[in-house]
Parts: C-alpha cells; sequence; structure tokens
C-alpha cells in the first residue's frame, strides 16, 4: 500500500504539470517568451534525466511488473478466505502533504513532471477546436507564428540581420519639382476639421476629369507622411513609425496635376519635393497591374507606398514585415484623411500585380517592395 501511495504522489505531480500544461496551452499562456524558453529547457533536462537514468528506470519498471505478477500470484494461492488484503509493507501510515514536495524533487518526481508536461500539451492540442484551414496552408498564419516572440525569435536573434540602410533615399540626378511649402500652422486649419474628415472619409472611385492643383499634391504628400519635427537623423513625420525607422517610401504616378509633367516620381522626405524617375504616360499600365480598376487611370494621382525592410531589420528582426505593414496602413490612412479634409478623393488599393508595379516604380521587389496604393483625384459630381 505504501508503495501504492509513492506512486500516486508521482502521479499527481505529474497530472498538476498536466493540467497547468493543458492550461497554459488552451489560453496561449506561453506566448511570453520566457515561458516558453522555460518549457524547452525543462523538456530537454526531461529527456537527458530520462537518458540518463534509463537503466535504473526499465529496473524499475521490471521490478513492478513483476511484484505486480507476483503478488496477484501470491494472493490468489495464499490468501485466506477473509483475509484482509495488507501487503507486506504492513499497515498504511498517515501521510501528509509533505509528500508532494519530496514527489517533486526526487528523480522519479521530475520524470513524472516531464510526462505531465508532454501529456498536457498533447491533451490541450487536442482539447483546441479545429483551426478553419490545415495549420501550416496559410502563409500569413506562418508568418504570424514565427514572428512571435518565442523560442523561434530567440534563435533568430543570433542570426545576422545586417545593418540598417541609408533613412532617406534619393535619386540626385533626377529632375525635381519642387512642392510649395506647407505651413504647420494656421494654413491647415483650412480644411475640413479632423473629425468630420474622419467620419466623412470614404473611398472614391469616380473621379472627374479636372486636374489637382500643385498645392493640393503638396498637401496631401506632406499630410501623408511629411516630415513635421527635425531636419536631422530621424527626423519625426506625420504618420508614427516604429523605432523612427520609416520603412516607407512614396512613390507617386501622376496622371493629372496641374504644374506637373505624368510620370513616376519619388517624393523626397527632406526637401519635401518629387523625383522624377521616369517622364510618360502611365495611366494604361497603372490600370493593367492594378488588376484592370479603371479609375486608376482617371484620378490625378496613384501613390505607392514601398516598404525598405532592412531599415528595420537590425531592431526588429523577424517582427519588421509587421511593423512595416502596420506603416503603410498608418500613412494610408494619413493620406485617406488629407484628402478628404480637401475635398479630394481617395481610394486604397490592394488588389495589384506586384512584380509589374515594383518594375514600373523602378524597385527590386525584395529589397524593397510595394505593399499598398492609393489613388486620389477630384471628385466627380456625375451621379
Ligand atoms: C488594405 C486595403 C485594400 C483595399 N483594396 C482595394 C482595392 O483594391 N480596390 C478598391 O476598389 N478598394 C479597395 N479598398 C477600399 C475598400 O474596399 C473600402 O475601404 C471598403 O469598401 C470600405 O469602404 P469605405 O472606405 O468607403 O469606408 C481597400 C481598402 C484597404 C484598407
Amino acid at each position: 500500500m505504501t508503495r501504492f501511495f509513492r506512486d500516486l504522489d508521482f502521479l499527481t505531480s505529474g497530472l498538476a504539470t498536466a493540467i497547468t500544461g493543458v492550461i497554459a496551452d488552451l489560453w496561449d499562456l506561453n506566448d511570453f517568451w520566457y515561458h516558453t524558453l522555460s518549457g524547452y529547457v525543462m523538456g530537454a533536462f526531461g529527456i537527458a534525466h530520462v537518458w540518463l537514468n534509463r537503466d535504473r528506470l526499465v529496473g524499475y519498471g521490471r521490478f513492478r511488473w513483476r511484484s505486480i505478477r507476483g503478488s496477484r500470484t501470491a494472493a490468489a494461492v495464499s490468501r485466506p478466505v477473509g483475509a484482509s488484503p495488507v501487503g507486506h509493507d504492513g499497515p498504511e501510515p498517515a501521510r501528509p502533504l509533505a509528500w508532494l514536495g519530496r514527489a517533486m524533487v526526487s528523480r522519479r518526481g521530475l520524470l513524472g513532471l516531464a510526462i505531465g508536461a508532454a501529456g498536457g500539451t498533447l491533451l490541450g492540442r487536442g482539447l483546441r477546436p479545429a483551426p478553419p484551414i490545415e495549420a501550416g496552408s496559410d502563409v500569413g498564419v506562418i508568418y504570424h507564428q514565427w514572428s512571435k516572440p518565442g523560442i523561434l525569435d530567440a534563435f533568430g536573434s543570433i542570426t545576422n540581420w545586417g545593418q540598417p540602410v541609408e533613412l532617406y533615399k534619393a535619386y540626385p540626378n533626377a529632375p525635381r519639382v519642387t512642392l510649395p511649402n506647407v505651413a504647420l500652422d494656421g494654413e491647415l486649419d483650412d480644411g475640413l476639421a479632423t473629425a468630420r474628415a474622419i467620419a466623412t472619409r470614404r473611398s472614391i472611385r469616380a473621379y472627374a476629369p479636372t486636374p489637382m492643383t500643385l498645392d493640393e499634391l503638396s498637401r496631401l504628400l506632406f499630410l501623408t507622411s511629411g516630415i513635421t519635427a527635425g531636419l536631422h537623423g530621424n527626423a519625426r513625420r506625420t504618420a508614427p513609425s516604429s523605432g523612427a525607422l520609416y520603412p516607407i517610401e512614396i512613390y507617386a504616378v501622376v496622371h493629372r496635376v496641374d504644374g506637373v509633367q505624368p510620370g513616376v516620381y519619388h517624393y523626397a522626405y527632406r526637401e519635401h519635393a518629387l523625383e522624377q524617375v521616369r517622364a510618360g504616360d502611365f495611366r494604361a499600365d497603372v490600370v493593367e497591374q492594378g488588376i484592370a480598376q479603371e479609375f486608376l487611370g482617371e484620378c490625378g494621382v496613384v501613390l505607392f507606398f514601398t516598404m525598405i525592410l532592412q531599415r528595420m531589420r537590425p531592431k526588429y528582426q523577424d517582427r519588421s514585415y509587421r511593423y512595416g505593414l502596420l506603416e503603410a496602413g498608418h500613412v494610408g490612412e494619413n493620406a485617406y484623411l488629407a484628402a478628404t479634409s480637401m475635398g479630394l478623393g481617395a481610394c486604397g488599393i490592394g488588389a495589384f500585380m506586384d512584380d509589374a508595379i515594383n518594375e514600373m516604380l523602378g524597385v527590386d521587389g525584395v529589397e524593397e517592395a510595394t505593399v499598398y496604393m492609393l489613388a486620389a483625384g477630384k471628385v466627380s459630381t456625375a451621379a
């Protein structure tokens, strides 16, 4: 009986770990990297422990098996009718809860913990509701899981993520269009109040053939992501940026803007100017590469938001891509609200042919890639 209680001790400690394992797994309590890391370390200890004590464990298993079989045989052979089933250990002593502590620090206790943890995790997986798609068939899910702080993140931190690249991209030899200054004070209040712009913003797909003015384009770019504080180092912009690393570049494909030749332009943040990358009428290209969305050729300008991941990688490693997309969203919403406040239309675009768009802008699509687009222009009043 004593032996039975001893076994029960180990079973209980293992079970306790299993239950906590289920709870941790079901509610994702292992999201903190140090929890995950401790789990893996404990798992490794457990495996090492089992391996180092394999002879004893096998011996103990054999012994238990023999004693179970032996006591059964002995009981069948020698127990007199009506005799008490007391084993050779004698009557069961009183056992206070101190057994739990002893059980957890002993070898068998540790083994129980390891088995319990493994069992709990497996059980936890089994109790989880089935995912809507096969795990691993959505690259977004894979990326999201892999970019969580955790053991992979710990491994990732020993990878060489390289050096940050230049914060400001420049086309020094490109013809330049200087944009009118946008004052940071009273002049900004001319437009629609912020709350009203937020409340009335809509995605507009019907554009008038009237060109936008250079002032409107200047203001649109400035409010989208222009520099608002400091000109040196990581000067702050209208849109927030993780670590003020600003991975988003803006290109403008101008269709109809007074005083600006149609073409592909890069927005130079520090100079608040447009650098001409290519001259020409790109309406047909943008429509075709924007999956035949005709309004992409009817608006005044299409903004392209590209991401330079290397600006963030040395600091944010695997999480950089998450932050880059979030930042494109901030910049995009600024553009929407800026357009709305000026009475212009805007429409965010996620459906486009990546490679063709990147080629049109002259970016490689790997180190710098388009992640979001936005059409803007004079709104059509025709019903
Ligand atoms: C990431 C993103 C991608 C989008 N892509 C497109 C698109 O390719 N074509 C389009 O016509 N609208 C696109 N939209 C606009 C949505 O269709 C629009 O926001 C939605 O219908 C809600 O309407 P509202 O913006 O007028 O409130 C996109 C919006 C977002 C945020």
